[in-house]
């Protein structure tokens, strides 16, 4: 028992050695998000993340593309602050990200991934956990945005009921839903990190179209494994291995005949495979 105790205190006081974290209380005054030579590694062996550099001007439509497990949704998740960077610094708005308080970070950028969590209970519900506030009409509105509208019109309207998950939707359902819940949230920045992947042609377009028209007024951040949803931002990153490879517009990666370039190529023949086998 003795030597269970001794283990257990080593551990507390080790615990309670533990240096404070800086406290995060600045608010976010600008969104420029500056990523410079940052690493990141999940376990401190495997490096995950090696010298990135990445500027994400206020305003700007940036792309990040790149193979399975290349790094994307972990820059995405250093951006939001749900991990910290080992080395490197990484400001918004001219701010390091370790400063800045968690409730400023959530209500400036808004992350929809693959996968969203909805709660059992009614659509309404569920979309005014994005905005307590908002009014039927609004709520109406992004719906009719998201192509929502007729089917729910078609069950309960915002009183439909979800199962837990939102189980009793289609999979492209489900994500036009969380695509409404986060135009609701109405912020600065959006993160979409792989949201159409997976789901319906016309459900993907009816995203994408969204994404494109939030792109006009917002800082949009697309992750996506598909070249051709990438094709319109000002800038693209393209991740190889934990290091950008390279980075341009559509047109000067291609030009440039490297990594972009070639997975280009081949997504483009598959598709074109795709449409003639059809
Ligand atoms: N929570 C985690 N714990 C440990 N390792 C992780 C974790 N999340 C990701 N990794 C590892 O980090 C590397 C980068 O993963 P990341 O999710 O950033 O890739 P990605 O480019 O988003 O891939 P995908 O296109 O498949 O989503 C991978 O090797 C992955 O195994
Ligand atoms: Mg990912």
């Amino acid at each position: 028992m003795a030597m269970y105790g001794m283990a257990a205190s080593d551990r507390i006081f080790s615990f309670l050695n533990e240096e404070e974290p800086a406290l995060k209380t600045e608010t976010l005054e600008g969104t420029d998000i500056e990523l410079k030579q940052v690493c990141f590694s999940y376990d401190g062996k495997r490096s995950v993340l090696k010298d990135v550099d990445i500027r994400i001007p206020e305003g700007s439509f940036i792309g990040i593309a790149g193979e399975s497990g290349s790094g994307k949704s972990t820059i995405a998740s250093l951006i939001m602050g749900r991990n910290t960077a080992a080395s490197g610094s990484l400001t918004i708005g001219g701010r390091d990200i370790g400063t800045i308080s968690e409730d400023s970070l959530l209500r400036s950028i808004t992350y929809v991934g693959f996968g969203s969590v909805f709660f059992k209970g009614t659509v309404r519900e569920n979309l005014l956990l994005a905005d307590r506030n908002a009014s039927d009409e609004r709520l109406w509105k992004v719906l009719s945005d998201c192509a929502l509208e007729d089917y729910l019109k078609s069950e309960k309207g915002l009183d439909t009921q979800l199962l837990e998950n939102a189980a009793n939707l289609s999979g492209g359902q489900k994500q036009r839903l969380a695509l409404a819940r986060a135009l609701l949230c109405d912020s600065p920045v959006y993160i979409f990190d792989e949201a159409t992947s997976n789901i319906d042609i016309e459900s993907e377009e009816t995203v994408l179209e969204q994404i494109l028209k939030l792109a006009e007024s917002r800082t949009v951040i697309m992750i996506s494994h598909r070249l051709a949803n990438l094709a319109g931002a000002d800038w693209i990153y393209v991740m190889d291995g934990g290091r950008v490879a390279e980075s341009g517009s559509h047109r000067e990666l291609l030009d440039r005949g490297g990594v972009y370039a070639r997975l280009w190529r081949t997504q483009q023949a598959l598709e074109s495979y795709g449409r003639e086998a059809v």
